[in-house]
């Protein structure tokens, strides 16, 4: 079932240079969507619309087929949203924290409470949580963010560069939870530059360029056409290729037909 749809979504900040042109995807139940992308492509100015924070100048976000502006506060419920900057009350210690989210989401006190506990000890924060979260680390506080995310249990969860500033431990805590997630129904998107990530949690890339989607598919699919072992080259050939070999990418790209490709964003 598709869960969240986005349509010809297109945001211009300025008049003249849109940051997100024309982007459509469908994202289902169980799939990870990966959106990969070099930096000022349009990544998270596509999470903002996704998550209703901002209003895209065409286009619509639907959830479950709605436009997600008809009841804001119901989608709200079903979303866990990491940003990529973490916002924290900087005197609530840790524990303080989820339970202020927690108590605001409406989750009833004793399920709550074990929730906490629980994910604290997944994200090895158990010994922390009584200090105060301005005195965290950068991978702690988004360790804090994307418990924060989880406590409800949402449906849709969207994480915009989720291991920044995260250990090696966390990442793989982090990567482990988003394949248990999707395999129990959750739809993910996913905003990462580490690609090698995206390569293994990722059931679908979309590879924006400019603000325009260079490619739309599986992984694999786009790795076998642009003739490469690992997301990383294909990624490499798409974006920061030459003319030519972009040019006979794109040729190889469209029969497929599984892959949308955008022949001029190939050019520079
Ligand atoms: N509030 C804003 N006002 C004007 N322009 C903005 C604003 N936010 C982003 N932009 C511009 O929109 C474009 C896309 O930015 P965005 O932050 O979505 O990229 P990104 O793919 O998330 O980049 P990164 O990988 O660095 O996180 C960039 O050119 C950026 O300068
Ligand atoms: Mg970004």
């Amino acid at each position: 079932m598709v869960v969240l749809e986005a349509r010809e979504l297109t945001k211009c900040y300025l008049p003249s240079v849109p940051a997100v042109r024309d982007l459509s995807f469908c994202l289902t139940e169980g799939q990870v969507l990966g959106f990969v992308g070099p930096n000022g492509s349009g990544k998270s100015t596509t999470v903002k619309m996704l998550t209703g924070l901002l209003q895209p100048t065409h286009g619509q976000v639907l959830w479950c087929g709605a436009a997600i502006q008809r009841d804001l506060l119901q989608y709200r419920k079903r979303l866990g949203y990491v940003p990529e900057e973490i916002d924290l009350y900087p005197f609530l210690s840790g524990w303080e924290y989820l339970e202020l989210v927690g108590t605001l989401r409406g989750l009833p006190r004793k399920s709550l409470t074990a929730k906490i506990d629980a994910l604290l000890a997944l994200f090895s924060l158990a010994p922390h949580r009584h200090s105060a979260v301005g005195s965290y680390s950068k991978g702690m506080r988004q360790r804090i963010a994307l418990i924060a995310a989880l406590l409800h249990d949402p449906s849709l969860l969207i994480l915009d560069e989720p291991l920044s500033g995260l250990d090696v431990t966390s990442a793989m805590i982090v990567k482990h939870l988003i394949q248990t997630l999707a395999e129990r129904g959750k739809a993910i998107l996913y905003c990462s530059h580490v690609l090698e990530v995206v390569e293994k949690v990722c059931s679908h890339v979309i590879v924006l360029r400019k603000g325009r989607t260079l490619a739309y598919g599986h992984p694999a699919e786009l790795m076998k056409s642009a003739g490469q072992s690992s997301l990383e080259h294909a990624f490499a050939h798409l974006v920061e290729g030459d003319d030519a070999p972009q040019a006979s990418l794109a040729s190889r790209f469209s029969p497929a037909g599984r892959l949308s490709f955008c022949a001029e964003d190939a050019l520079p």
